[in-house]
């Protein structure tokens, strides 16, 4: 009884956490909008979701103020700050825009796109995707969170980053990935808004925050996953990332995250000068054995001081950047020596060591990612399937097979070899080409059967 309730619990915990994929009908438009299912016309009299696509190519290299905001100069953890505020002071107009929801906002006009083929997983209002399906309350101890949340996301790539999606899916039946084409170039910017079901009332943390109007089909606070439903999300979490080799040679990205802060007051840009820097990243640190001293300081990790408690509660292994959308912080089952040990709430990712599990095999599209999100043990053949449930099977923190998830690679150089590089980004290797493969096989994707039972992953 007792295995069986923590089974189910690494399911919706940690693999249900990460991998909610939701089982929408597949769909063989690559360029559909979002699911249909439409609010209420007395609820909700907004416009709905479009889906900007009409990817540019051929751009000249744009101005990077970030890079003169640090002098030019690699990132470092002295001027990161006055390079994350760069960054966000450059994108503030449109996202001020954005957030506003006062219908000024047209993405494609303000030079802002979205990936195909997720329109089924798309609500229809603000074309928003489950992000989390259900985070557990026992995430957030400090800061009061009081029930579980659901989280929902939606990402936009400049101007510069949207000609790669358009390389990509020239052919949106047959996404081109040789030749580089996964490749983002300097200036590329994408950003994630990630907001969360846990209002004022559950997580005092979201005292004061925006909210948007959403069609939800998952709710972990009210309890509701049956049907679409009008609801508000809470914004969270804005991640801002640039593809910058001057600044940071060794893995060519600046990760930075902004999250909602209810003791910052708002300026003249209103709930965007509430969104604080919670940090930056470019590098993971290999050389920093945050094993044998987990306070070891960081190069390659920036930590805004003044950051909200509740966003510092889920910073990644040893510090490295992590957000409270991001899901660092895990449930690992480790074995030593023969003796395995549970370790709760264990962090054991970051921003850039996730992202750089990004790469697609083409020989074995129905797995597409020849390596977990964060460090796992692979099933040894013919043996348990599931070794570590009900957690992640973990090798040893610090361990060399811990550390492949913490090296600084090359956009263009693949975590595995016998796979295309991603170039950091998640969203094409472990969202959109599953979505596209699901719909030109008509079966569904190995992430996605892992998200019912829990060992599929350990399968393949
Ligand atoms: C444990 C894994 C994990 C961590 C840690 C993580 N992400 Fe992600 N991120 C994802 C996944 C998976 C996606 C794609 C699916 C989605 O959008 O939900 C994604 C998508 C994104 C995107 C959209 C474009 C892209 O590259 O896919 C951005 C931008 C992003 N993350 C930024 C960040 C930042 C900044 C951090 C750290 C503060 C971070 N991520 C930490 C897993 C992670």
């Amino acid at each position: 009884m007792r295995l069986r309730t923590l089974y189910l619990c690494y399911c919706l915990s940690v693999v249900g956490v990460l991998l909610a994929l939701p089982a929408a009908a597949a769909t063989s438009d690559p360029w559909l909008d979002h699911n249909g299912r439409l609010p209420a016309r007395a609820d909700h009299a907004g416009p709905l979701f479009t889906l900007s696509h009409d990817y540019p190519a051929g751009l000249p290299v744009p101005a990077m103020l970030w890079r003169s905001a640090i002098g030019n100069a690699p990132i470092s953890t002295a001027n990161a700050a006055a390079y994350t505020q760069s960054l966000k002071d450059h994108v503030a107009r449109d996202m001020v825009a954005l957030l506003a929801g006062d219908g000024d906002w047209d993405a494609g006009r303000r030079g802002w796109y979205n990936d195909p083929w997720l329109g089924s997983q798309r609500e229809a209002i603000k074309g928003m995707l489950v992000g989390g399906e259900r985070i557990d309350d026992s995430m957030f101890p400090k800061s009061g969170l009081s029930k579980p949340f659901t989280t929902y996301v939606i990402t936009y790539y400049n101007r510069t980053g949207a000609q790669t999606l358009g390389a990509i899916w020239r052919d949106p039946h047959a996404p081109q990935l040789g030749g580089n084409a996964t490749q983002y170039a300097e200036g590329s910017i994408t950003i994630k808004l990630a907001f969360t079901t846990a209002g004022p009332a559950e997580w005092p943390a979201m005292r004061g925050a925006l909210s948007w109007p959403m069609m939800m089909t998952a709710n972990a606070t009210t309890g509701q996953f049956d049907r679409a439903t009008l609801g508000r999300g809470y914004l969270m979490q804005v991640d801002i990332v640039v593809k910058d080799t001057q600044s940071a040679p060794q893995t060519g990205w600046v990760f930075t995250t902004l999250v909602y802060d209810r003791a910052t007051r708002p300026g003249s840009r209103g709930i965007w000068d509430q969104m604080v820097p919670l940090g930056a990243q470019w590098g993971n640190d290999p050389r920093v054995d945050s094993a044998a001293n987990p306070r070891a300081p960081l190069q390659e990790t920036w930590i805004n001081p003044n950051a909200p408690l509740y966003a510092t509660e889920t910073l990644g292994w040893g510090g490295r950047l992590s957000g409270p959308n991001d899901h660092g912080v895990n449930d690992i089952s480790v074995l030593t020596q023969g003796r395995r040990s549970l370790v709760r709430r264990a962090p054991n990712s970051s921003c850039l060591s996730c992202h750089g599990s990004s790469q697609w095999n083409a020989a074995n599209p129905a797995k597409g990612m020849a390596s977990f999100l964060m460090p796992l043990v692979p099933p040894e053949p013919g043996g348990a399937p599931n070794a570590g449930a009900p957690y992640l099977n973990s090798p040893a923190p610090g361990s060399a097979a811990w550390l492949r998830w913490f090296q600084n690679r090359r956009g263009d150089e693949p975590m595995d070899t016998g796979s295309v590089a991603g170039d950091y980004d998640l969203a094409l290797t472990f969202r959109v080409l599953p979505a596209w493969h699901q719909a030109r096989s008509g079966k569904k994707h190995a992430l996605q059967k892992l998200d019912a039972g829990g060992t599929a992953l350990q399968r393949e």
